[in-house]
């Protein structure tokens, strides 16, 4: 355990110090500058309707996901991080919809600047999720080796998703990258978010979450009620331990529970 703290320390460590050369500027220096000039989009709110993306809106439906967000919002704090793993032990657990209802979660908050970068290149759906025209491919940026800021978009003034269009067949190898990790910190070095959540592969199906679970600070297990087994949260905690901090399991889909004990996010 120790030795995972100390090399996600030093990782960390090699990060900052590359941000410092980057020289970023400032809050306010950004507010004005990269981060106003990505392309602003709007989100359809019939497709999040339908996608059970929620927690646009304040109120009751949303309550689960600021509780997270809020939980999520210290952990960070506290320990100085901004990078976030969203993944599970198997396919079709809710990371997607947890990661995008978590981003507008965090959005509401007018000081906490969000960036939803998708990564679970074999399936992407965020598009669909918000209801947005196919297009946007940061996966195929990626693959350039140079970051091309039209491929991030924006959402209000602090919300920015970096997302896909087309499926890729084996994305280990770009997910594992040096380049890869370079051009997420140059974008994290220019936009300055204070959140960065990874929408990733499951973990159990192949190895693409793993190749990238490098670059972030910590991870969230989604885990669906009657769908995932106790072996396979096991299996999949250990694995992410192995790499990571794990913050927590998220529990979705609960049918038999009373809405506001639908999620839940043990410290
Ligand atoms: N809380 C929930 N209750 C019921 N259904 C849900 C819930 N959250 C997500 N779903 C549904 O489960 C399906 C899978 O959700 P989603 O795409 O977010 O999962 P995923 O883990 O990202 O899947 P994949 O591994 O295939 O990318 C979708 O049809 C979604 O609408
Ligand atoms: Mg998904």
């Amino acid at each position: 355990m120790e030795r995972i703290q100390s090399a996600l320390a030093k990782a960390r460590a090699a990060r900052d110090r590359k941000m410092q050369g980057a020289k970023p500027g400032s809050k306010s220096q950004v507010e004005t500058g990269p981060w106003q000039d990505l392309a602003e989009v709007t989100l359809d709110p019939k497709a999040l309707e339908r996608n059970r993306v929620i927690a646009h809106n304040p109120g009751q439906n949303a309550a689960s996901f600021d509780l997270m967000r809020t939980n999520l919002i210290r952990a960070l704090r506290t320990n100085g991080w901004s990078r976030v793993a969203i993944t599970s032990p198997t396919q079709g657990c809710g990371k997607s919809t947890v990661a995008l209802n978590l981003a507008l979660s965090l959005a509401r908050m007018s000081d906490t600047r969000v960036l939803l970068v998708e990564l679970d290149l074999r399936h992407p759906t965020q598009l669909s999720l918000m209801g947005l025209p196919q297009g946007q491919d940061f996966a195929a940026m990626l693959a350039t080796g140079r970051v091309d800021y039209s491929q991030i978009r924006r959402v209000g003034q602090n919300l920015a998703f970096a997302v896909n269009s087309r499926p890729l067949a084996s994305p280990a190898e770009l997910l594992s990258a040096a380049r890869t990790a370079d051009m997420i910190d140059e974008i994290e070095a220019k936009l300055r978010p204070d959140v960065m959540l990874f929408d990733m592969s499951p973990m159990l199906a192949n190895d693409d979450a793993i190749a990238f679970l490098d670059q972030v600070d910590c991870a969230l297990m989604v885990a669906a009620a009657d769908e995932t087994t106790v072996t396979e949260v096991d299996r999949c905690g250990k694995d992410l331990a192995k790499r990571t901090q794990v913050l927590g399991v998220v529990l979705n889909k609960c049918r038999h529970m009373e809405q506001e004990e639908g999620r839940t996010y043990p410290e």
